[in-house]
């Protein structure tokens, strides 16, 4: 068994309150409630839950970091924004397993002693938004949220925020100021959340498809969710998105030590067309990019770091020969110079400048100088910022102009 968050995804109903409990859902809550809140999160720190919003950090770990005796409110602010491109497993949790969210949401708060959360949704998600908010209807209806929740004692409040369709506000900190109501501007860090967060109180901030997996792991035990993966950092299962030029793009649950190869072939039905894989992006657009020849690797947080690439928010897009790679770098930067909010200077230039760049060697009009300038600009970009929005642009195009620098010269007006 490897599926846990889509094992219903295809029966008709999955998404209402009465599939949900009849297939054993907010068992798990009754269970958590039965523990003390530190058990809880002593179970998802064994289940090594590492973050699915992009960094991959330890949801037990970030939880413990909130001050257990603070006088002020502490908040659960749960990351619904995915805007990364080729990211799009969130959606799918918030359309179509919006229970699992809201039950991982009460036995998170649970854990945490957090007894107001938000959740912060893309301003696109038209739909996504419209079955979370029936879906917590629902649970408020059934005393899943308000006071004394199933008579335990606990009380916790849930508050839906949209977004307005920024990129930045998916950074926590940027999120953080636009559920504040001011501009998406990422925070210097530290303070991080989980001292000083949302309204200047303790604030734990993950991802959707990280609280959506807390009830699998209460239900089943940490040790049996682990077993699912590969190894003790990269236990259990998780969802990763597959687009580009595959035959059978999608959403795909699967245990952590499945290989790109495999991913691609055994379940995205191979390269569309039948034509020779190209390049990949392993992990969404801010990821650098693995070469036909590195698909072998296990799609997991560490082993992807050892090709000097991450796991992302494992939106994994798939390039076919036949591609412009120099067209494809243009679409890339363009997003990231449209999406920086300006306020640090190597960002706000440097993604744009990048654009301008690479636009002019598409147009055939750019030198090879131009080239080494797009690398210039990529190493003065990085670690220079308040978030790393700017390292978003400049690791994957540098990995981008490196490996692929022949079509690029291939496109200047100096070419040999
Ligand atoms: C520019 C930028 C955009 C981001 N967008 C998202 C996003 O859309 N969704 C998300 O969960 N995390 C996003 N992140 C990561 C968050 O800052 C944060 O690490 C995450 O929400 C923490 O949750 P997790 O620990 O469960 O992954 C983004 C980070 C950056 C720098």
């Amino acid at each position: 068994m490897t599926k846990l968050l889509t094992k219903h995804i295809h029966e008709s109903g999955c998404e209402t309150l009465n599939f949900y409990v009849a297939h054993g859902g907010y068992s798990a809550l009754k269970k958590a409630f039965k523990m003390k809140p530190e058990e809880v999160m002593e179970e998802v720190k064994k289940a090594s839950l590492r973050g699915r919003g992009g960094a991959g950090f330890p949801a037990g770990i970030k939880w413990s970091f909130v001050p257990k005796d603070s006088d002020k409110p502490k908040y659960l602010v749960v990351n619904a924004d995915e805007s990364e491109p080729g990211t799009f497993k969130d959606r799918l949790i918030l359309e179509k397993m919006a229970h699992y969210l809201l039950e991982g949401i009460i036995i998170s708060s649970y854990a945490v002693g957090i007894h107001h959360c938000y959740i912060y949704v893309r301003g696109e998600f038209w739909e996504p938004v419209k079955a979370l908010q029936k879906a917590l209807e629902e649970a408020y209806s059934r005393g899943y949220f308000g006071k004394n929740i199933l008579g335990s004692g606990f009380d916790l409040e849930c508050t839906i925020h949209r977004g307005a369709g920024a990129y930045i506000c998916g950074e926590e900190t940027g999120l953080l100021e636009s559920l504040e109501g001011k501009p998406g501007r990422p925070r210097n860090k530290p303070p991080f959340p989980a001292l000083i967060g949302a309204f200047g109180c303790p604030t734990v901030v993950n991802n959707v498809e990280t609280i959506a997996y807390v009830p699998s792991i209460i239900e089943l035990g940490a040790e049996k969710y682990l077993q699912m993966g590969p190894h003790q950092n990269n236990g259990g299962v998780k969802m990763y998105c597959i687009s580009g030029h595959v035959k059978k793009p999608g959403v795909y649950e699967l245990p952590m030590n499945t290989t790109l190869r495999q991913l691609i072939y055994d379940h995205a039905g191979g390269i569309l067309g039948d034509r020779e894989l190209k390049m990949v992006i392993p992990g969404g657009s801010s990821t650098p990019i693995l070469m036909p020849d590195q698909i072998d690797v296990m799609m997991d947080f560490d082993e992807l770091k050892k090709l000097g690439t991450f796991l992302g928010s494992a939106g994994t897009m798939i390039v076919a020969e036949g591609t412009d790679i120099v067209e494809l770098a243009a679409v890339i930067a363009k997003f990231y110079a449209h999406e920086s909010c300006g306020q640090c200077t190597p960002c706000r230039e440097g993604t744009d400048w990048i654009y301008q760049l690479v636009l002019k060697i598409h147009a055939g009009e750019g030198t090879k100088a131009d080239i080494d300038r797009i690398l210039d600009i990529c190493n003065n970009m990085k670690g220079q910022t308040i978030c790393v929005l700017s390292d978003a642009l400049a690791d994957p195009m540098k990995s981008i102009v490196t490996k692929f620098r022949h079509e690029f010269e291939a496109r200047v007006v100096d070419a040999a």
